[in-house]
């Protein structure tokens, strides 16, 4: 049986991240449904999103190469911030998905400003399937259902922000640009 990338990658990750994954492909459908996005793109962006989430810095930055994307200060700090691109460009190299699906896909990690729907539902899905466990997750996900895609993707992009910063860590300078974007259009 040939299988697709889709399927190839999958089936090569630790039960835990399929696990994680099918729960952002659940979720995903449940927001496409609401917020009158397709169904088969919200599927296809969530099935793809984390299959590089589980290979080494080393093999990251190798793909990376391979795959002609040139990492940034803070992707060759992290490389681990790689693994939403590298998954992107692989099923655009099987021409797998669309423009929207990949988009979703490269960015769901950082956000962006100016991201479609689909990419801000996708940002939105990863953060607060059931699997996660923060304090605000049932209320954000309430959002994400009940409020328009715009509201929540902000919300999220902010719990995200105090996430990182309770780790001491950065946000990504496309978050930071993402939130000053949605702050100034609301
Ligand atoms: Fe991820
Ligand atoms: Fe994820």
């Amino acid at each position: 049986m040939i299988l697709g990338i889709i399927e190839y990658r999958f089936a090569q990750l630790s039960k835990h991240r399929q696990q994680h994954i099918l729960r952002v492909a659940e979720m995903m459908t449940q927001l496409a449904m609401i917020h009158s996005l397709s169904v088969e793109s919200g599927r296809l962006a969530a099935m793809g999103h984390d299959l590089a989430r589980e290979l080494s810095r080393d093999a990251l930055m190798a793909e990376a190469k391979r795959l002609g994307l040139e990492p940034s200060l803070p992707e060759k700090n992290e490389p681990v911030l790689l693994h939403g691109p590298v998954a992107a460009l692989w099923l655009e190299e099987k021409n797998v998905g669309g423009p929207d699906v990949w988009e979703a896909i490269r960015y769901h990690t950082t956000a962006a400003p100016r991201l479609s729907a689909l990419a801000k539902a996708l940002f939105i899905a990863d953060g607060i399937e059931p699997g996660r466990q923060f304090e605000g997750r049932v209320g954000l996900e309430r959002a994400a259902k009940e409020k328009s895609l715009d509201e929540a993707y902000i919300l999220m992009l902010k719990e995200t922000v105090k996430y990182l910063k309770s780790r001491g860590l950065k946000p990504h300078p496309l978050m930071i640009e993402a939130l000053e974007v949605s702050d100034n259009a609301v």
